[in-house]
Parts: C-alpha cells; structure tokens; sequence
C-alpha cells in the first residue's frame, strides 16, 4: 500500500512539472515572466556596471564610505555594482581591477590603499577603454590621464585645517610662546590620507619654533594599533602636550592608553587631541570635551561619483578633482550637527 501512495504522488508530481512548464512557454504565467525580468543579471545590459574595489573595512569611516557606495550605485539608479574588499592590501585591489577589466565593466572605480604602485594596471585599462574613477584616496600616477577623475577627501588641506586650530587655540590660551610637545599618530603607510594630513599639519608646525613635534607612530588607522603606539609614546615622554591622531579609530585606542596611564584628555585636560573624520563616536567625545576638535573626513562620496558618470554618460566635460566639503568640528559648533550625523 504505502509503495503504492508514493508512485502515485510522484507521478503526480511529475505531471504537475510538466504541465508548469508547458504553461511556462506559453506565456500563460505572466508573473513568473516578470520574476525572470527583475533578475539583476538578466538586466545588466541596460544597467551602467560598475567594478568597485574598497579598499578594506578598517574603520568606522570606511564602513561609513562602503554604504555610501552601495546606496548610490543601487539597480533603481541604473546601476549593475561588483564590489570587492582589497583588505588594506594593493595586490588585491590590483587583481580585482584585472578582473573588472577582464569581465568589461562600463566603469572601474576604486579607493587606493596606497597612493604609488597604480601606473600598470591602470594602463591596462585605458588600454581596454574603461574610465577610472578614484574615490577617497589620491594616487600618484605620471600619467594623469590614466584616470578620468577623483572624487574625495582633500587630505592635505584636513591636516592644515589641525595646524591652523592648534596656533589658534594656543593663541586664545595665551600659550602661543609656550614649548609645545607633539606626537602624531599616523595612518596607513604610504596612503595620501596619512602623508597628506601629515604634510598638511607640518606645513603650519614649521613656522612655530616652539613646537616641537617628538614622534610620529604608525596605527594604521585602528584602535588597536592607535593604542599600542600611543603606549610607547608615553613611556617614552612624560611630557607630551598635544596628540594628532590622524582618525578617530586610533584615538579611542590612543585615549585608551592615555587615561590608563592616568592622564587626562581635553578642553581641561593634560593633554591636546586633535582627531580626523569626525565619526557619530568622536563627535560626543567633542561634545563632552575629552577630544578638543575633529577635522573632518567626508564618507558621503557615493552620490557625487554617480552624478559624476552621469555627466560622463551624458558626454558632458568633467571635472578632474572633485573634494567633498568637509568641515571642523570643537565644542563651539559641534551640537549643531551631532542630528544629521549618522555613521
Ligand atoms: O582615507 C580616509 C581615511 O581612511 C579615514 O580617515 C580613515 O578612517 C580611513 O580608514
């Protein structure tokens, strides 16, 4: 009996397959055509694809700058988007940029670890034909042509921006004669994000014999390496006035160290900090002055590169550096914006 059942429910079963196909073909189940229709890679033909190599997940702000990307580049918006993590390191991006050019996208954008190293591969795919826009972070090319535009973070102008606080600062406080004793905290080695706000800050620095900068310390944009080198500094110093953490990941690690070693941070504290990007995090420490002012790091990139390909679809000129607007964030402004911040 129960053999019986089972052959009869797989005849059944059988029969129902193909009466459904049958139907299928003839058009009879418009819904299930419609199902075939919303399938993303039925529709990349009429979608704008995009290849987007992130340079890794390292930081708030990264995550920030990743779901920036992913909202823009959305199918509503006309776009087909590749993403892949290069995990902070140039070989990957690299090997996913042959493979955008390999699988033919209409566009490569991506945000480079590094700033040398691009010449090559990017010469690949000029050589392919497909525009390359770089976002967040600068490269360092000697063919400007082998990408069409950058959109992003003007690193060099946020690390004047901290200089240019700090002398006036120290001016309201009447301690512009005073020795001043600075470490920095640098980013990822070799990125334009960590030698620009270096060489921005160090532009202002030079003009102050007072300052005196005792050490700079990679943390490569992480808290738990912030923490580590701000661990050495202070065994090292006993006497270090301002900090310069070159994003706000490294300062909770660096302010960590700091109050573990008993010291004190802020508007009344022992010790200056001077942060970058500006997170939803820092901001409250702003607010409640354990970190003395934020220079901002703008994420909200992804809008500005789809505007930017329309115009490029649109055989419109473009510009070749676009900056987003950024701001600085200290006690006097900061509960302004705290609302809008969202990452
Ligand atoms: O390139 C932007 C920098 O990279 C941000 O300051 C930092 O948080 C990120 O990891």
């Amino acid at each position: 009996m129960k053999y019986k059942t089972r052959f009869r429910k797989i005849t059944f079963a059988i029969v129902l397959l193909a009466i459904t196909a049958g139907l299928c073909a003839c058009g009879m189940f418009p819904e299930f055509e419609a199902d075939i229709e919303e399938n993303p890679e039925s529709q990349t033909e009429k979608l704008i694809v995009i290849g987007y190599s992130q340079l890794g997940s390292e930081s708030i702000w990264r995550t920030a700058n990743t779901a920036s990307m992913q909202k823009a580049f959305t199918k509503e918006n006309g776009f087909f988007l590749i993403m892949e993590n290069g995990r902070q390191r140039q070989e990957n991006q690299i090997k996913s940029i042959r493979s955008f050019i390999s699988q033919r996208v209409d566009y490569i954008v991506f945000s480079p670890v590094t700033a040398t190293g691009w010449d090559t591969v990017l010469q690949e795919a000029k050589d392919a034909g497909i525009p390359v826009i770089i976002t967040d972070r600068m490269i360092d090319v000697a063919d400007e042509s082998l990408y069409t535009a950058w959109v992003g973070t003007d690193a060099h102008a946020e690390g004047k921006k901290a200089g240019q606080w700090l002398e006036q600062d120290l001016k309201k406080r009447g301690l512009q004669y005073e020795d001043i004793n600075i470490v920095i905290l640098t980013g990822t080695e070799g990125s334009s994000a960590a030698d620009g706000r270096s060489a921005g800050f160090k532009e202002v620095a030079q003009r102050y014999d007072n300052w005196h900068i005792l050490a700079e310390g990679c943390g490569d944009f992480t808290p738990a390496k912030g923490k580590e080198v701000m661990k050495t500094f202070l065994k090292e110093y006993s006497d270090i006035d301002v900090i310069v953490s070159q994003n706000d990941d490294m300062t909770f690690g660096a302010l960590e160290a700091v109050h573990e070693a008993g010291l004190t941070t802020g508007i009344r504290g022992d010790i200056i900090v001077i942060s970058f990007d500006a997170t939803r995090e820092a901001l409250e420490m702003v607010k409640e002055g354990t970190i003395n002012v934020d220079i901002e790091c703008n994420p909200e990139q992804g809008e500005a590169v789809v505007e930017l390909i329309r115009r490029l679809e649109a055989g419109e000129e473009v510009e070749k550096k676009n900056p987003v607007e950024e701001e600085v964030f200290s006690i006097s402004n900061v509960g302004l914006h705290m609302d809008e911040r969202t990452y």
